[in-house]
């Protein structure tokens, strides 16, 4: 049996007094790629935010536990060294700061590793040629004038250099051309298989065609109300929202 390495109980969250996760279950395991879709509003950004730790989100009660640890009042670095990572929906533009160098002192801290700013190039360039990823990217400012396909890269390539247990992906196909879509499937299946784990938030079924899917969950006014395999995607999109949650 596939060890359980997170699992979050009765999770209820609030922004400002307003309750946005009411008693949010959720169970992933090592190697697994788990879907979460939902309709607009339903919560599921917030469920990201929540488990990268934002300071934004006030946890009301349960647990979120990582490796049986529960991690919901650590900061979000602690989080990130146990090996959480989180991909933006819209990823920052830090202008005037290099990606390489930001990527090595950013690994050296989250993996407690000192290594020199060359070796560290060296790995880079050996996981950009991984992913089929250009290797001149590497000298480029962090996110500045990059399209929106170049980000979703440099994104994918922070995660394939770092190698955190588990990743989750708030919509980073929006916006993507058929190419882009394909880059992050065919990188998903590549990081999943060195042992990454995923939670893939998304309304695109593109981009979920050519992945091993091990359970799609189903959102709906801040909690899962149905898990199920791969045959719910097909479901939801030939159903819609609205039929299945039987809501108004
Ligand atoms: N920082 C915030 N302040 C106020 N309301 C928020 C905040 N973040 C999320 N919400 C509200 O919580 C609900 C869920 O939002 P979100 O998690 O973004 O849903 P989804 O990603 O499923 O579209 C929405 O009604 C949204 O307006
Ligand atoms: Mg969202």
């Amino acid at each position: 049996m596939k060890k359980e390495i997170l699992k979050i109980k009765d999770l209820y969250v609030s922004v400002n007094g307003k309750k946005i996760l009411n008693g949010l279950n959720f169970s992933l395991n090592e190697g697994d790629i788990q879907v979460v879709m939902g309709p607009n509003g339903s919560g599921k950004s917030t469920f990201a935010e929540v488990l990268m730790g934002s300071f934004e989100y006030t946890v009301d009660s349960g647990e979120i536990l990582l490796f049986q640890k529960d991690i919901k009042d650590l900061q979000s670095y602690k989080r990130a060294k146990m090996g959480l990572f989180l991909a933006f929906q819209h990823p920052i533009e830090v202008p005037g700061v290099n990606f390489g160098a930001f990527l090595h002192s950013a690994y050296k801290s989250i993996k407690n590793e000192d290594i020199s700013i060359f070796e560290f190039i060296i790995k880079l360039k050996r996981e950009a040629k991984n992913l089929g990823i250009e290797e001149s990217f590497i000298s480029r400012n962090l996110n500045e004038g990059l399209s929106g396909g170049e980000k979703k890269r440099m994104e994918i390539l922070q995660i394939a250099v770092l190698k955190p247990k588990v990743v989750i992906l708030d919509e980073i196909d929006s916006g993507l051309d058929i190419d882009g879509i394909k880059f992050v499937s065919n990188s998903i299946n590549l990081l999943n298989s060195q042992g990454v784990s995923f939670i893939i938030i998304t309304h695109q079924r593109k981009l979920l065609d050519s992945i091993e899917i091990d359970k799609v969950n189903l959102m709906h006014k801040g909690a899962i109300v149905k898990s199920s395999d791969e045959t719910l995607i097909k479901d939801i999109e030939k159903r819609g929202y609205r039929d299945i949650l039987k809501y108004e």
